[in-house]
């Protein structure tokens, strides 16, 4: 039985260390009873200290993104080492919005998947297709390159270490999610691609978030979903009594 998972992707949003407390402040009673859901909370960098009040609670903190080296002359980056020295658990990798405006490419995030598995940071490595792209009927295509290419060179342990997000690009923040089965589908051919490139067990294992305007009133109906093991939430997850009702719904959809 996989364990759900909602990430909070706060993007470049509650930036400020005392907005980011004063939506964590309101969360972490909400949810502090919730163990059968694991729960993350990325804040931009700038917040990262302030979510140290995350740090005994049931929550985890995450990171938007990270560089592959450890230091070094590489003016704005942030190493995985950094991240760890504040306690830091996961890191998403490969957002859409990385790779279309700052040109992310799968190879460059597949050396920093491959650096976060090594620091021990759990990644949760987004992919989807644009809505050109769905409308061609080469959803299946991209998601095939995309998981060859980003997860390449990944042993079964890694791939098993790994959250997958999926995550139609023409959904995100756009008030469009996927229908219930246009994302189940994905999912599941996700987890057919698993299974001829690992096995049976590590296809039914690795967790898949759906991503794409998730809102309370759509959450549970998507996560009833037989391969959908919860969401990345952008928009919703920036109050905490939205991203609570999501929870919610991951809570009850087991
Ligand atoms: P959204 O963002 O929920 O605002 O659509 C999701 C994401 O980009 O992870």
């Amino acid at each position: 039985m996989r364990k759900k998972i909602i990430g909070g992707n706060w993007k470049m949003n509650r930036g400020a260390p005392q907005d980011a407390k004063d939506m964590l402040e309101k969360l972490i009673p909400l949810v502090k009873d919730i163990d059968n859901v694991d729960i993350v909370i990325a804040p931009p960098f700038t917040s990262l200290t302030a979510a140290n009040i995350l740090l005994n609670t049931n929550i985890k903190i995450g990171a938007q993104n990270m560089y592959f080296e450890d230091k070094g002359a590489f003016t704005g980056e942030i190493s995985p080492k950094f991240l760890k020295a504040l306690n830091i658990e996961y890191v998403i990798l490969g957002h859409s919005e990385r790779r279309n405006i700052f040109n992310e490419t799968d190879d460059l995030i597949n050396k920093k998947l491959k650096k976060a598995l090594q620091e021990g940071l759990n990644p949760i490595v987004c992919i989807g297709e644009h809505l050109e792209e769905r409308e061609a009927g080469k959803t299946k295509d991209i998601i095939k390159t995309q998981m060859d290419k980003t997860f390449f060179g990944l042993n079964k342990k890694q791939m098993l270490d790994t959250v997958i997000a999926y995550e139609p690009i023409w959904a995100i923040g756009t008030g469009k999610t996927a229908t219930p089965e246009q994302a189940d589908e994905v999912h599941e051919y996700i987890r057919k691609l698993l299974n001829g490139k690992y096995d049976a067990e590590t296809a039914n294992s690795v967790r898949i978030q759906y991503g794409g305007s998730i809102k309370p009133d759509n959450a549970l109906e998507l996560f009833q979903k037989e391969n959908i093991d919860g969401g990345l939430v952008g928009g919703a997850s920036l109050e905490a009594e939205s991203l609570y009702a999501i929870i919610k719904a991951a809570v009850k959809s087991k």
